[in-house]
């Protein structure tokens, strides 16, 4: 029976994959990685440039890449992608191969190999390395401590209806909102209506090399593509 791996690769940046993670991608036989339709894969192209002739590359493609309004048949789809991209990787555990499910930062932060490893992680033996997350990777960018002393981090997506965003924000000690995408501007009013868009910072692909790191009240008008996010950071800055 061979063994699964969810491989945290970092948030983009090779040189940010663990010495674990890169040791672990060279003895699998299989590298197994999500990617949307015209993609290549968030998670594999961190990796490519550590692909050997011994690897068996399985993609895996998202049917859908954002929510439709029915959510229910949304659910419904994504869990069949997840029950179907399980099997596919079950056959290559079952014929004795190790397979190493690449994930962009870390796998169990909001990382699609989770649903991996619900599905299989009792039928073969299965470890999670640990990645660094884009959040580490955007404060960093952003040269601003997330959290010091006895502050509380709050992460919220932003996919959150407005309302929603805007009553989870309130009162924050600092606070990082990933899935950015479409939400900017949403995200932007909602941390201005809480009295924190001063301090808020939107990093876009962090430790790439197209890193973007700007004032969120600086982002009208701004795309914002998949890989970015929000940080409100705490006070650690202000405590020097
Ligand atoms: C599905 S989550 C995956 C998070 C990932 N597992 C992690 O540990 O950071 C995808 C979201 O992570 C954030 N993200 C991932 N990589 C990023 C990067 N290099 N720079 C900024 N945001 C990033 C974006 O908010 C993106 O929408």
């Amino acid at each position: 029976m061979g063994r699964l791996f969810g491989v945290g690769v970092g948030p983009g940046d090779p040189e940010l994959m663990t010495l674990k993670a890169r040791r672990v991608l060279a003895s699998c036989s299989v590298i197994a990685y999500f990617a949307a339709r015209r993609s290549r894969g968030n998670g594999f192209t961190v990796v490519e440039g550590l692909v050997e002739d011994h690897h068996d590359l399985l993609r895996l493609t998202y049917p859908v890449t954002t929510e439709p309004v029915d959510r229910a048949t949304y659910e419904r789809s994504i869990a069949a992608f997840y029950d179907c991209s399980a099997e596919s990787i079950a056959t290559h555990l079952e014929a004795g191969r190790d397979v190493a499910v690449v994930c962009e930062g870390d796998p169990f932060f909001y990382g699609s190999y989770m649903y991996i490893h619900q599905r299989l992680a009792d039928r073969f033996p299965a470890e999670v390395i640990p990645g660094v997350t884009s959040v580490s990777a955007a404060a960093a960018a952003a040269g601003r401590p997330l959290v010091s002393m006895n502050e509380t981090l709050t992460v919220l997506p932003g996919v959150l209806p407005p309302d929603e965003l805007k009553e989870a924000l309130a009162g924050v000690d600092a606070a990082v909102v990933m899935k950015v995408g479409r939400r900017l501007r949403a995200i932007r009013d909602a941390a201005a209506a809480c009295g924190l868009g001063d301090g808020a910072v939107y990093v876009e692909r962090a430790s790439c090399a197209e890193e973007r790191v700007l004032p969120l009240a600086d982002t009208e008008g701004i795309e914002a593509p998949y890989f970015s996010l929000v940080l409100i950071p705490g006070t650690g800055i202000t405590t020097r």
